[in-house]
């Protein structure tokens, strides 16, 4: 460990937190203005409630969805022309009904917004467009009290060039906050670090007249880097972190984070100092926040990515998976899953603890940073065919105006979101299908107003006449036809969509927590995997295309890969799995009997198991029933549409899709279990039983745990191509 390291650890012992202190203390402990609201009036959030095994684990993020919210855009109930936090408050119900687990906030401090808030010029407080830290508060208890999550970014990696630490140390260079900065008297120094800003900036280094030296910085030159070597400035992040984690809040998005050390000869990222700087944040968090979350903006491969997790998941607990995102686009440009599969075959298994974080669209340029040279042409040429679409390695359009507004794709696109691996974010904005405006400058063309119903002049989002951007209000996106009233009102909105396909994806545990095989398709038009987590398996299956496709899915060779292994899987970490009921099999008598089944993989005794120890190799009943009387085992139920398909005894299965269609198949056996034929549900009443022993801690989670049934009323999913279909 290095000096700097070993005192950010003292500092630790010295911070005077109490380690007793529950996940929620921060908020509880405040006085809060009361909300115009009671518990009673609240919607039914019980569909918020997660499953046993997360709960139990403190691993809510794994079966989370995310929704980003660009504060400024989102609402302005103060007639400002600027959203606020008071705006989010007021439209919770708004983002709880869609289905959303966790709000993330892009920066709220204050800050001169050169970087729209990226550049913060002071890291404990409030930005005054957005209100103020009571309104803070406000919106954690708000949040919670619908059994939701928040984050927010925070920003260790720079500041602004306004921030008085940065005032402070280019007037003097004996100011205490000179050695905050990365300084040196020549531009040469690192020189093979990448330029980031590459349209606007020409160099990392920017002389300082009043400082007489260069500063370093990765982005705007406003943007003064903070110097990580000095174990003052970890401190400081320590101090940050402690102060908006008392306030309650779940976590942070933590904004670029390879790039907190500079060494000379290396690109400057990715560095371990970094990591080992990292570790330090998280083991605070582990011991004084247990529950709240750090997620990595590393925008890196895979195999890189994986460093973030730590070795043995001891540093963030999230990471974006930015490869996967240009390869949804490429995909369905293409018609062919080829470069999924290709990056999914590259992801590594990462620890049991940790989650990818996927998304298709955010607040930044759809960056083509990782595809090669010759994709990011073909990318820029099909969905950046005007220059102005183009900005610095990426294309500043929105996700509806990507997909030429073709509701199919953009389904398709959320499908692939919300089946592969990581947890989804949804970019405000874009469940309703928001345009863009390209003319604005920087990223803005992304980040404008919410567009909340008709009304003249700014579509609901605020009374003021002065905004801080442009409505959009073009025939085709504008607010007088693209809204989030005319959106709840039609049954087959894209919204609607989402939140069904959100509730149904909730029922799965394997969604959060599965592991992800791919499966053979000899159609490259048509791709399909496999998420399994215990006896729930879904097959998934998408249809690239805009023309019908059929294809032949060969499901037992990827059941048995999974199977094979499931041995090596997870033999370090300690989860708790709760005990699925006993079953009884109609064909092959209970699972006890069965020798094929091994008792390791479903516990028999004991509420909880610690699932470390290594489990053997098996066949599965699914593989090994030949007898025509267990024809249920063989069926596939389509949980949006519930639509049923049979795989033959060899495991193929004939699949036919009209363009761009897609299946979530519940496999084989788990038709069997609980009440009818129907997977939904079934994680709940079958699989697991209420945990009788819960710990103190976990109770007093009331709101995000109850043993009540769930069997939910589940409305009719008609994804856009199936009510086109209807209406033809
Ligand atoms: C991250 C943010 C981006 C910002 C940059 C510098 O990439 O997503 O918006 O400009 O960091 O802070």
């Amino acid at each position: 460990m290095t000096s700097s390291l070993r005192e950010s650890m003292e500092l630790l012992n010295h911070l005077n937190i109490d380690a007793n202190q529950s996940p929620y203390h921060g908020t509880s402990s405040m006085s809060l203005s009361p909300l115009n609201t009671s518990t009673e009036e609240l919607m039914d959030y019980s569909e918020h409630q997660r499953s046993e095994m997360a709960v139990l684990n403190n691993l809510w993020y794994k079966e989370a969805i995310f929704y980003e919210v660009y504060v400024r855009a989102f609402c302005d109930i103060e007639g400002t022309g600027n959203g606020g936090l008071s705006g989010i408050t007021n439209k919770l119900d708004y983002l709880h009904s869609l289905g959303v687990d966790c709000i993330w906030l892009l920066p709220i401090y204050p800050s001169p917004l050169k970087d729209d808030g990226y550049d913060v010029s002071d890291y404990c407080d409030i930005h005054p467009d957005y209100g103020n830290l009571n309104d803070f508060k406000i919106l954690v208890k708000a949040v919670h009290e619908r059994n939701m999550k928040i984050i927010a970014d925070l920003i260790p990696n720079h500041c602004s060039e306004k921030h008085r630490w940065f005032q402070s140390a280019r007037a003097s260079r004996d100011s205490p906050y000179r050695d905050y900065f990365v300084w040196s008297d020549t531009p040469l120094k690192y020189k093979d670090a990448r330029i980031i800003f590459l349209d606007v900036e020409q160099s990392n280094w920017t002389y300082d007249e009043m400082a007489g030296q260069y500063y370093w910085h990765r982005f705007y030159k406003e943007q003064p880097d903070l110097n990580f070597d000095n174990p003052k400035v970890q401190q400081e992040m320590l101090n940050i972190l402690k102060f908006w984690l008392d306030l309650g809040i779940d976590g942070f998005r933590v904004d670029a984070v390879p790039y907190l050390f500079e060494r000379e000869g290396t690109s400057c990222e990715n560095l371990p100092e970094t990591h080992e700087f990292l570790k330090v944040m998280r083991s605070f968090i582990d011991v004084n926040y247990p529950g709240r979350i750090i997620l990595a903006e590393a925008c890196q491969m895979p195999d890189e990515v994986r460093k973030y997790f730590g070795e043995n998941g001891d540093e963030f607990h999230m990471g974006f998976h930015f490869p996967v995102m240009p390869r949804i686009y490429m995909s369905i440009m293409r018609e062919n899953g080829d470069c999924l599969r290709e990056i999914m075959e590259k992801t590594p298994e990462i620890p049991v603890k940790c989650q990818w974080v996927t998304f298709l669209r955010n607040h930044d340029e759809l960056t083509l940073e990782m595809v090669t040279k010759e994709e990011r042409k073909e990318m820029w040429e099909h969905y950046a065919p005007i220059p102005r679409m183009k900005i610095n390695l990426g294309i500043r359009r929105r996700l509806a105006p990507l997909m030429n507004n073709d509701q199919r794709k953009i389904e398709l696109a959320y499908s692939l979101l919300f089946t592969l691996p990581g947890s989804p974010i949804i970019y405000y904005g874009d469940e309703i299908c928001m345009g863009d405006n390209i003319w604005l400058e920087d990223r803005h063309g992304v980040r404008t107003p919410m567009q909340w119903d008709d009304s003249y002049p700014n579509g609901g989002f605020s009374t003021s006449t002065k905004l801080y951007s442009p409505v959009i209000h073009d025939p085709e996106y504008g607010y007088e036809r693209v809204n989030v009233a005319a959106a709840e009102r039609d049954p087959s909105s894209l919204f609607n969509i989402i939140r069904q396909m959100i509730q149904r994806r909730r029922k799965h545990i394997s969604f959060g927590h599965g592991s992800f095989k791919w499966v053979n398709s000899e159609n490259p038009r048509v791709i399909a995997y496999m998420r399994i987590c215990g006896i729930d398996r879904m097959l998934i299956v998408h249809n690239l295309s805009d023309k019908p496709q059929s294809a032949t899915l060969q499901t037992h060779e990827s059941l048995q890969a999974h199977y094979r292994n499931i041995g090596s899987a997870n033999t370090s970490q300690e989860l708790k799995t709760p005990k699925p009921p006993r079953r009884h099999h109609p064909s092959l008598g209970t699972e006890e009997n069965d020798p094929n089944r091994t008792s390791d993989h479903f516990p028999s005794e004991g509420q909880f198991q610690d699932n470390s120890h290594v489990f053997h190799p098996h066949h599965p009943h699914f593989l090994s029933v030949t007898t025509s009387d267990d024809i249920q085992s063989h069926f596939l139920v389509d949980i949006l549409t519930d639509r049923q398909l049979m795989v033959d005894f060899n495991g193929f299965v004939k699949v036919d899709l009209d363009p761009y269609q897609f299946y979530w198949f519940s496999m084989g056996e788990i038709t069997t279990l609980g009440e009818g034929p129907k997977s939904r549900d079934l994680r709940r009443k079958s699989i697991f039983k209420p945990p009788s022993n819960l710990p103190q801690a976990v109770s007093n989670h009331s709101t995000t745990f109850s043993l009540k049934d769930m069997n939910l009323n589940i409305p009719e999913f008609h994804p856009h191509t199936v009510k086109s279909k209807i209406e033809e």
